[in-house]
């Protein structure tokens, strides 16, 4: 049975770390503001559309698989989940509350789409 949508899928320290960990590995291709190019889609706006309404182990999968694209496979989990994290927060996902433990994503999670209001 799938798990019910949650509110805050990640922890804000993490997102924070992906940050840095983006930038490095994924906004030369997916641009600094996410916003993609002609090439490359953006991990923003459709991206939801995309991702929403299916689990979040789906989309953590898919990066782990699949990006970046020239060196897939070479994420570590722990990065993944930072920067999917990040992906979240800029994708207007709210973090989980203060005080919660970072640790993985919960994979089993349901994106909504559209992300619930802060
Ligand atoms: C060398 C360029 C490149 C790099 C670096 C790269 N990507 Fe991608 N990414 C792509 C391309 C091209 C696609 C579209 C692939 C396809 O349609 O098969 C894509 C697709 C995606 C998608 C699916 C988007 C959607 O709407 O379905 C996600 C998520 C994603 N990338 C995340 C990442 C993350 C996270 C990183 C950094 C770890 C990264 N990518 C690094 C080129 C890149």
């Amino acid at each position: 049975m799938a798990a019910p949508p949650v509110r805050g899928l990640y922890v804000a320290e993490q997102a924070t770390a992906g940050a840095q960990l983006y930038a490095i590995r994924c906004a030369m291709c997916h641009g600094a503001r996410l916003e993609g190019t002609y090439e490359v889609p953006g991990l923003t706006g459709k991206f939801v559309a995309n991702w929403g309404g299916r689990p979040l182990g789906d989309l953590s999968a898919y990066v782990g698989r699949a990006m970046p694209q020239f060196a897939p496979g070479t994420l570590s989990a722990e990065d993944n989940a930072k920067i999917v994290a990040f992906i979240l927060q800029r994708n207007g996902y709210p973090a989980a509350p203060a005080g919660t433990p970072p640790g993985g994503l919960r994979g089993d999670a349901v994106l909504p789409a559209p992300p619930p209001p802060r």
